[in-house]
């Protein structure tokens, strides 16, 4: 029944219009109001585009950190991945800032409503095996430069897509996990039953290269990551749970 629901809501995504960014002039420059004019919660401001009745402004006040780090790949050609896209705010709005990348974005849902010739969305539960099979066969030998993690920001979910997403992205990439402490701040999503450290805390274990407990990640899963990973930044952004960290590939 899953697999017919989802041919289903497949065939009517592929056959709703969605906004061509491509021939959409924008008229802003920084990474900061791009955010903004696209809507997504990476920005300091915006409408709560969650609740179309709220007149509430959320934002986490990510932008100058991906513009301190990311700023000088703007003319680059290269793959930008993002886990979690939503309506596909933060994919359109990496489409217009990076002139040259490749973005690609995955969820769970069909919400997407942007297009270009650079963007390509990839339908998949991540919880799911089959369909996480499916989307290693489309991604096949593609390499990321950047990849974020702003996905279901489940405890046990952001272990394990660091784990399984690592060995997509080039050496001297970015794995990039957006409000990393939300299962700190929010019961609801630390589902690790005692059995995993909070990731502020695997984080800290990886940088300092001293092996944690877990259930997900192996002694030698935490040897690849301490000797892969060179370098960890981390970042608060506007409200307690605004946390981000930047983790760079050696
Ligand atoms: C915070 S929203 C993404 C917002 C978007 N990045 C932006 O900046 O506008 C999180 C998204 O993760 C998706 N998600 C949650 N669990 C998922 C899963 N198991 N597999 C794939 N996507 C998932 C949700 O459907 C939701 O669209």
């Amino acid at each position: 029944m899953k697999k017919i629901t989802r041919i289903y809501k497949k065939f009517t995504f592929l056959l709703k219009n969605k906004i061509d960014i491509d021939n959409q002039n924008i008229n802003v420059s920084s990474l900061e109001e791009i955010f903004t004019f696209y809507g997504t919660d990476k920005a300091t401001s915006v409408k709560n585009q969650y609740d179309v009745n709220s007149n509430l402004i959320i934002g986490h006040g990510y932008s100058k950190f991906y513009e301190q780090h990311f700023s000088s790949f703007r003319k680059l050609k290269f793959n930008l991945l993002e886990i979690g896209t939503w309506l596909g705010a933060s994919s359109a709005a990496f489409t217009k800032y990076f002139n040259e990348a490749n973005i690609f974005g995955i969820d769970r849902n069909f919400k997407f409503k942007y297009k270009s010739k650079r963007i390509r969305f990839y339908n998949c539960d991540l919880t799911d095996v089959n369909e996480l099979h499916q989307l290693e066969k489309k991604i096949n030998e593609k390499q990321f430069k950047i990849i974020i993690d702003d996905g279901s920001h489940i405890l046990s979910h952001i272990i394990k897509n660091l784990l399984f997403f690592f060995k997509y992205l080039e050496k001297g990439g970015y794995f990039v996990v957006e409000d990393f402490n939300a299962p700190r701040n929010y019961n609801y999503l630390n589902d690790s039953n005692n059995q995993e450290l909070f990731f502020d805390e695997i984080l800290f274990n990886i940088k300092s290269k001293n092996y944690f407990k877990s259930k997900i990640l192996t002694r030698s899963d935490q040897k690849f990551l301490f000797e892969n990973i060179e370098s960890i930044n981390i970042y608060k952004g506007k409200h307690k749970e605004s946390d981000i960290a930047f983790l760079k590939k050696r």
